[in-house]
């Protein structure tokens, strides 16, 4: 990717200030017209330049409601949202071109003939000259490495090609602000991964900020410098690192979040013996933790 499209002082303001807020939802209550109510109240949801937040909580808490509020696709009732100091469902033109989305359900997103006109959809929109579009649009495909699927028809696409399809959309303007709604959903375990290590290396090399839902727990620790925990109902009970998030047993069962594998493995491990060490949260931490422990 080139530098072309990222308005370059913003970057380097955020690397002098250190924590510039990207996103803040603060007590926004929302009911929607059946009278469900989701309250996104407790703990002010915050996003800083360049973090990965991954948002976490059981069906139906109120994630999707969460970001729809980010993305200006409902506006808060109660309660406030900025996104780049905008309120996004009042001031959502303002700030599109910088934000990347992928919802939950991409159907609702793949709207055009083709993958390489569902990718080149925003690019035109912009005014981009064709020649122009045809490049972003194979650097976005080649990033998630679907080029193969450029001709073919979305609707047909299975689950996880549909995901990487929405994705490359997401990524083709070359976003500031990521939003995605279990961008995980349906991967195999290499695009799984492969996903992992380009949305770091995003945040890393391009300072993006990032937000994303997931169930995919025993990943947060990989691709999130922080989570929130939402209870059922909205309510925002949980923020930290991943650590200190899953160190909080009591919240991870009152909200159905099953720890990650590696976090009940390490808690098994003490209870049995005392001296066993911290619990790691990634396989090399878990390598490194478990072999000092042998040869203490
Ligand atoms: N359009 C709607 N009309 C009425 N209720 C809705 C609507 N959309 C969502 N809800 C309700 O709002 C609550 C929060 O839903 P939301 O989709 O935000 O949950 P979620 O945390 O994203 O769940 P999941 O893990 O299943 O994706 C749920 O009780 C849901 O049934
Ligand atoms: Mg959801």
């Amino acid at each position: 990717m080139t530098d072309r499209t990222y308005p370059a002082a913003g970057h380097d303001h955020a690397h002098t200030e250190g924590c510039e807020t990207v996103v803040r939802v603060s007590c926004v209550r929302h009911a929607y017209e059946d009278g469900t109510n989701v309250d996104l109240c407790g703990l002010e949801f915050t996003a800083d330049r360049g973090s990965r937040v991954a948002i976490l909580g059981p069906n139906g808490a109120g994630k999707s409601t969460m970001l729809f509020h980010i993305l200006g696709l409902l506006s808060p009732q109660e309660g406030e949202v900025r996104v780049f100091g905008e309120a996004p469902s009042r001031d959502w033109p303002k700030i599109r071109r910088r934000i990347g989305v992928v919802l939950q359900n991409v159907d609702e997103q793949l709207l055009a003939p083709t993958v390489f006109d569902d990718v080149a959809f925003s690019p035109r929109q912009y005014g981009v000259p064709e020649a122009e579009v045809r490049e972003m649009v194979a650097r976005a495909l080649g990033l998630l490495s679907i080029e193969q699927l450029a001709a073919r028809v979305p609707h047909n696409l299975s689950g996880g090609e549909k995901r990487k399809v929405a994705l490359a959309g997401a990524l083709v303007m070359e976003p500031e602000l990521l939003v995605l709604d279990e961008p995980f959903e349906g991967l195999d375990p290499k695009s799984r991964e492969g996903l992992i290590a380009l949305l770091g290396r995003l945040s890393a090399e391009r300072g993006v900020t990032m937000i994303m839902s997931t169930h995919d727990i025993d990943s947060v620790p990989e691709f999130a410098d922080y989570a929130y925990v939402l209870a059922p109902g909205g309510h925002i009970v949980l923020k930290g690192t991943p650590a200190e998030v899953f160190a909080r047993a009591d919240i991870m069962l009152a909200g159905n979040i099953r720890p990650p594998v590696l976090a009940e493995l390490f808690a098994a491990l003490r209870a049995s013996d005392p001296d066993a060490p911290e619990t790691a949260l990634t396989i090399p931490e878990a390598v490194a933790a478990l072999g000092e422990w042998r040869s203490s």
